[in-house]
């Protein structure tokens, strides 16, 4: 969502609006977990309306339903073709009037029809830094590349997968001994940190997408001097 669309969300005596999430998920739902939690803090300035799954036992419904948030199935196999598919999302999130779509986990690509209609309002965590690791199995093609840092990162959803303005990325250290199960570990445990920080960024206005990049207005930037190195080299001997 750009700056000058968020602004017309400040209520009528200046107080700004909770954005009205909307997360899409097929699985374990952790990030989204991560997001219910943030909602939960009574400043945090969006709030989660509708969680939507393509599978009927993804765990995250549980965790949803637990939060009293509404939750709604759309079978992917239901539907003939993908775009009947994205038409019914689309459908289901306009009548629910979503200012905002997080992808957590959301395990179907999404027509470039559907991207194109929610433009700016249909963001993604993925569990690499872009523009390195599109796709699946990022961490094992991490491992395999020999990367010593890795990480995660939030971006605006494009018609090509895993592409498109990125708003926010946490890197960690490869440490020697990683398997793929603990570098996940240590990489989903910053995806819990940094999607809610990324959600309430937009929903605070402070996130304009200009010439295809992000540009943020009165936020930090992390560590300038204290860079990520890995390894750390050993003390002179
Ligand atoms: C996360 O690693 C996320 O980055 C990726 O899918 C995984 C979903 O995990 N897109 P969860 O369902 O949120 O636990």
């Amino acid at each position: 969502m750009g700056k000058r669309e968020n602004d017309s969300k400040r209520g009528r005596n200046g107080s700004e609006a909770q954005l009205k999430l909307a997360v899409l998920i097929s699985g374990s739902g952790t990030n989204l977990q991560a997001l219910i939690d943030a909602c939960a803090e009574p400043d945090y300035p969006a709030r989660i309306s509708l969680v939507i799954s393509n599978k009927d036992d993804a765990a995250g419904l549980a965790r949803a339903e637990q939060a009293d948030i509404r939750t709604q199935v759309i079978r992917h196999t239901d539907f003939a073709s993908r775009s009947a598919f994205d038409q019914a999302l689309s459908e289901a999130l306009a009548a629910a009037d979503i200012d905002l779509i997080c992808l957590a986990g959301f395990m179907r690509v999404l027509g470039a029809p559907f991207v194109d209609h929610w433009q700016d309002r249909l963001i993604n965590i993925h569990p690499a830094l872009l523009p390195a690791f599109k796709g699946l199995h990022t961490h094992k093609r991490a491992l395999e590349a020999g990367v010593r840092i890795a990480g995660c990162t939030v971006h605006y959803v494009r018609a090509d997968v895993d592409v498109g303005p990125i708003i926010a990325q946490a890197a960690v250290s490869v440490l020697p001994e990683d398997t793929e199960a603990s570098l996940a570990k240590r990489v989903l445990k910053q995806e819990h940190r940094l999607y809610p920080m990324a959600v309430a960024l937009i929903a605070q206005g402070q996130v304009a997408v200009v010439d295809g990049r992000v540009r943020i207005a009165g936020a930090e930037s992390g560590a300038t001097e204290a860079a990520l190195i890995n390894p750390l080299p050993s003390p002179t001997k």
